[in-house]
Formats: C-alpha cells, structure tokens, sequence
C-alpha cells in the first residue's frame, strides 16, 4: 500500500504488524534447547495450525519433538479441539542416529504435563501405528521419519488412506541432495499432482494440499504464482524462524562450553585429588620414617648402653685379669722362693745324710739301722729321728730374700 506523501503506507504497516492474526508466527517456542534440523520451520508450523485449524494432526517422525511442540503449542494457545499424535519409536535411525531412552524419557514428561490433554506419544513403526488411526481422518501429516527415497514413498503411500478431505502433508528435508536423502526426489515427482509450496531454508520443507477441500490460507500459499511473491514468503518466514534457530545455537554453543568447562573443572578436580592424594601418602610415608627413625634411635640408645655395658664389663674383666695375673706372679714368685728353699733344703738334707753317714761309721750301730742298712735310706719316723730331722726344721724357716 502507498500512502499519500507518496511512501509505503508506514500506519499500516504498523496495523498488519500489531494484527493478532501476526501471533503464531512470534510465538515463543517450546523446544528451544533440544537439536533439531526443524527449528527455522516452526513458526510457519504455528500459523499452518492456526489457519488450518486440523481437527487430527499426526506426525511420522519426532525425536525431540521441536515440530510436534509447534503443532502442539498452537493447539493450546489458540485452544483447538483438536487431536494430536507423535509416532516413533524413539530409537533413532541411519540418518537421525541411533540414539538413548534419555530422549524418550525427557519428552514423555515434558509432553505428558503441557500436552497430555488432547496429544498422545505413540511408541511404534508408522505401519502400526495405521492401526490406531482412523481411515479419511487425518487433517494435516507430517512425514519427518527415515529419508530414503522408498522410505518418504512408504510413509506417503501407506497413509494416504487416513487422510481427510481437509488433508494437508508436510514433507521435511525436501532440499537435501546428500547421498541417501530421496525425499527430494520424491518430493519433485508429487508436488506437481497438488497444490504445492516449498520452503527451501531448514533443509527445505513441502506444503502439499492433498485434500480436495484444503484450507484456504493453505491453497492460497500454494497458488502463489508470483516468484517474488514466493520469495518474500520464503525469506520472511526465514527470517521470523531466524532467532529460533539462532536461540538454540546460542544455547548449544554455551551448552558445549559449559560442557568443556566441567570437563576443565573434572579435569582440575581429578588433578587436585590425585595431588591431595600424593600429599596424604607422602605424609604418612613421612610418618612412617618418623616412626622408624624413632625406632632406630631408640635401638640405637638400647645398643650404646649396651655397649657401655659391655665395655665396662670389659674393663672388669681386664682388672680381674690383672688382679689374677698378679696373684699367678706372686704365687710363681712364692714357688720359686720354695723352690730355692726346697733346694736348700736338699743341700741340707744331702749334707746330713753325708753327716749321717760319717757319724754312722764312727758311732755304735742305732736302732733302726738294720732297716736303714736293708732299704739304703734312714727311718725318719723311728724313735730319736727328732735328733736327726730338728736341722731341717730350721731350714723350713724362709730364708731372707737379698
Ligand atoms: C528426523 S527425525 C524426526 C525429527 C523431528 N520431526 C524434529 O522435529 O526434530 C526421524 C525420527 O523418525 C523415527 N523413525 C524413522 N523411521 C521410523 C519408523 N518406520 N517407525 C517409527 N519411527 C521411525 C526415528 O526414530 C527418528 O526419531
């Protein structure tokens, strides 16, 4: 619209950027922190289901939820009586990676305690979940599952019964040509047999009208024929989903950060144990070389004193040797002095048996003689030996030494 001056009409502008109708598109949503390739795409799924208003929504194809919250969150703000189902089996895929029961866990209580009242989590293939769902139903399906070629033709295929005569499909990744992705391919061969809109950011998602009776915003979107009508509506609504995208990059790069901080901060506290550990065990190796150094010392008094002991037995026993040597000297000296008075008196002894022998042969015959003259040697013990042994008594008196 052009104003009067000439300009863009700047109040009306204004106007259509203050409609509620603008709503959906400015939501806050729910999934913010969780990794997903579907964030640019969520307010374009907030305003699908504000304007689609589907009574039964299915998605094939969750994970983390980011567009089934989208889906979800409309119908509880704009408060739709609709029904909404998540199929998967929450185990992950060659393309979504195989990943844990955390995930399945964490979504089940964040959805059990916003969306438990009109949504329910189905645990199961696609092709069982058809089971559960009734046939010509479904208003709008999202096929967001595995990304072969067969896989995205199966799921469209196979669900094609369910849909309503309101029917509108999503089809995600519509624009990756990686090795592997068909749905690209498969998306080039249907879009031409339905009303057709494909946004190409967010590795590309396909709006397709496949009911006969499809909403009109929706067919509107899909009747764009103008190519830079089509662009200003893919760049805007790329633009408006920019800060979803931005907001969980944002949160994942401090979300690693913080992440490589605890491993820092494990790391540290790994280091500091282990020191703390090594000062604990060179205290008590310390401890334990107090002990034994006390140990030695304490032996080594034991052993001094000992050595004292000994050396003062030792000194003992050098003067009890002394003492004993010198009683052995003087008893030496005692007995050489006997010897000498012993050889005097020999000499004495000789000289009286000389005398002896000289009174003999000038003195009568004494008694005993007989005996003296048969055994050659005097009877000192007969009577009147005194007479002849008193000399020697006075030789038993010990000499004086010179
Ligand atoms: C690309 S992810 C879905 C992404 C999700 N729409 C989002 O907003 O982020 C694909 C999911 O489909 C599931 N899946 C693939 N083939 C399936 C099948 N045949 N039956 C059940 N789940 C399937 C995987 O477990 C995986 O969680």
């Amino acid at each position: 619209m052009v104003s009067d001056s000439g300009g863009h009409d700047a109040a009306g502008t204004l106007e259509a950027l203050a409609s509620p109708a603008l709503d959906p598109l400015f939501w806050p949503q729910a999934r913010t922190a969780v990794p997903s390739a579907w964030h640019g795409h969520v307010p374009f799924a907030q305003w699908l289901v504000a304007a689609a208003r589907p009574g039964l929504i299915v998605e094939l194809g969750t994970h983390n939820a980011v567009s089934y919250s989208a889906f979800c969150e409309t119908v509880l703000r704009e408060r739709l009586p609709s029904r909404c189902y998540a199929v998967d089996s929450w185990a992950g895929d060659e393309h979504a990676g195989l990943y844990g029961e955390a995930i399945y866990t964490e979504l089940r209580a964040f959805h059990d305690a916003r969306y438990g009242a009109f949504s329910e989590l189905l645990r199961m293939t696609f092709d069982e979940a058809r089971a559960v769902i009734p046939d010509d139903a479904v208003d709008l399906l999202h096929i967001d599952g595995f990304h072969s070629y067969d896989a995205v033709q199966h799921d469209f295929q196979g669900w094609a019964s369910k849909l309503s005569p309101r029917a509108v499909v999503l089809f995600h990744d519509t624009n990756v040509l990686e090795p592997g992705f068909g749905v690209a391919r498969f998306w080039a061969e249907i879009r031409g047999r339905y009303p057709s809109f494909e946004f190409l950011h967010g590795h590309g998602l396909g709006v397709l009208a496949v009911g006969g009776e499809a909403p009109a915003a929706v067919l509107t979107l899909c009747g764009l024929s103008d190519p830079s009508a089509t662009a200003i509506l893919r760049d805007r609504f790329a633009s408006i989903a920019r800060t979803h995208v931005l907001e969980f990059a944002m949160r994942e790069a401090l979300r690693q950060q913080e992440q490589a901080l605890q491993g820092e901060m494990g790391g540290l506290r790994q280091s500091l144990n282990a020191s703390q550990q090594a000062r604990a065990a060179a205290e008590s190796r310390l401890l334990v070389q107090e002990h034994t150094i006390g140990t030695l010392e304490e032996s080594l008094r034991e052993a001094q004193e000992k050595a004292r002991e000994l050396e003062a037995g030792r000194v003992e026993d050098r003067l009890e040797n002394r003492r004993q040597q010198a009683a052995l000297e003087a008893r030496i000296a005692a007995l050489g002095d006997q010897a000498v008075e012993v050889d005097a008196l020999r000499g004495h002894l000789a000289a009286a048996r000389a005398d002896a022998k000289a009174a003999r042969g000038q003195a009568p015959p004494l008694p005993g003689d007989a005996t003296m003259a048969a055994t050659g040697t005097i009877a000192l013990t007969a009577p009147g030996a005194w007479a002849w042994t008193s000399p020697l008594n006075g030789l038993r008196r010990r000499p004086s030494r010179h």
